[in-house]
């Protein structure tokens, strides 16, 4: 989960990176007052889960309230990138001696966490890893041995930060690594990590992703989802606890047993689709070994409430759930679900008891169910359905 700026300063705070006082607000008005709280000049600084707002004429400086207001103004309901912005964050307005780049990341490809660190840090970040990459050091971190003071001073020299400051940048440094870990991010972001003209480091905007994979061990988190801005079927997916994710751009529904199974079938999915017009799959949906009728009817009422699906691919290959299980369990959502299943389904079985799943489903002799017998002709008969819809 990518977290808002707002929310990334409110974790920093909590241990101890240097952040700037502020407010969240949803009107001009309450910018204002916010404005007239804090007492100085402000920046307005629109909140959406999207980069380069600054250029996009999203973050403003405002010498006082009512200047806090109008710029508000301008800010609130403006889109910056397919992003409509609904908050603003009214914050102290800094003196800003030198802009730093600071980051913690996963390296996925070399299987490591990476710092990155630059003494030129701002808007231009990323024009400036693409011309002078040499100018944004690149330090693996490694994930036992942490970044203590020493290795954060490693990184500090490596992006060039002035030696004046280099000192209190690497003790920010070790407090961004502890965000990092006790929070279980992927990515803390600093752009910029300022100076001010007395000489304190302080993180001016933040950007942090959480690793959905640890919720389980913060609740605390729960609080941190914006529903106006989820998607409503991975809303409504992860309410019933269904692996889901959404596809853009597809409209063959995809449901399967077992995330690689899900995976191939993704991908002979829009292979198939290529010759009945560009078809793709509309989504991801693993329901995983056991489904039951009432985890298949979940699925699938998700699926057919994507108003982008026209044809539906379930695809199970029977393991210790057998193929039968399986089948009573499609007859059975496809009763519990009733008027609300009106989109073709085209189920392939294979494995465990493939006979009998089968013969239910052919028993069954339910209109919108086609069997397929293999899994290229069922997904070229679902990319078929979907192009004829
Ligand atoms: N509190 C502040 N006081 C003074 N200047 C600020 C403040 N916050 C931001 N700025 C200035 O505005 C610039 C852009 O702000 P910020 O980094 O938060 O947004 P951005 O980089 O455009 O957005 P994103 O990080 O989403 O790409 C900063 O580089 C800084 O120069
Ligand atoms: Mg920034």
């Amino acid at each position: 989960m990518d977290l808002y700026e707002y929310q990334a300063k409110d974790l920093f705070a909590a241990h101890g990176v240097p952040v700037l006082p502020g407010r969240t607000v949803e009107t001009a008005d309450d910018a204002a007052a916010a404005a007239s709280e804090i007492g100085t000049a402000v920046v307005v600084k629109a909140q959406v889960k999207t980069g380069g707002r600054g250029k996009a004429g999203g973050v403003k400086l405002a010498e006082n309230p009512d200047e806090a207001r109008e710029k508000a103004n301008a800010i609130l309901g403006l889109d910056i990138k397919g992003h409509t912005v609904h908050r603003v964050l009214v914050t102290e307005a800094s003196d800003i001696a030198e802009e730093y780049y600071f980051s913690f990341l996963l390296d996925r490809s070399n299987r490591t966490f990476l710092a990155m660190c630059s003494a030129e840090g701002g808007m231009e970040i990323e024009q400036l890893a693409v011309e002078r990459p040499d100018a944004l050091a690149r330090i693996p971190v490694d994930a036992i041995a942490g970044v203590d003071k020493a290795k954060a001073d490693e990184i500090v020299a490596a992006g060039k930060l002035p030696a004046e400051v280099a000192d209190e940048a690497a003790n920010v440094i070790v407090k961004l690594w502890d965000t990092f870990v006790a929070e279980d991010a992927t990515l803390v972001e600093v752009n910029p990590l300022v100076r001010d003209p007395d000489g304190r480091i302080i993180a001016l905007d933040g950007k942090v992703t959480l690793d959905g994979n640890a919720d389980f061990r913060h609740s605390e988190h729960a609080q941190l989802v914006d529903e106006r801005t989820e998607n409503p079927l991975e809303a409504k997916a992860k309410a019933k606890g269904l692996n889901y994710v959404k596809l853009d751009g597809g409209q063959v529904g995809i449901i399967g047993n077992g995330a690689g199974l899900v995976m191939s079938t993704l991908d002979v999915v829009a292979y198939a689709g290529e010759a009945h017009g560009g078809v793709k799959p509309a989504n991801f949906l693993d329901i995983g070994g056991g489904a039951s009728a009432q985890v298949m009817a979940d699925g699938l009422d998700v699926i057919l409430g994507d108003d982008d699906v026209k044809s539906v691919f379930v695809n199970v290959f029977g393991g210790i759930t057998a193929c039968d299980a399986v089948a009573n369990g499609i007859v059975e959502a496809l009763k519990i679900l009733g008027d609300n299943a009106s989109k073709p389904l085209v189920v392939r079985l294979d494995g465990n008891n493939v006979d009998e799943g089968r013969k239910i489903l052919a028993d069954a002799n339910h209109p919108l169910v086609t069997v397929v017998g293999t899994m290229d002709d069922a997904a070229a008969k679902a990319a078929e359905l979907a192009a004829g819809a």
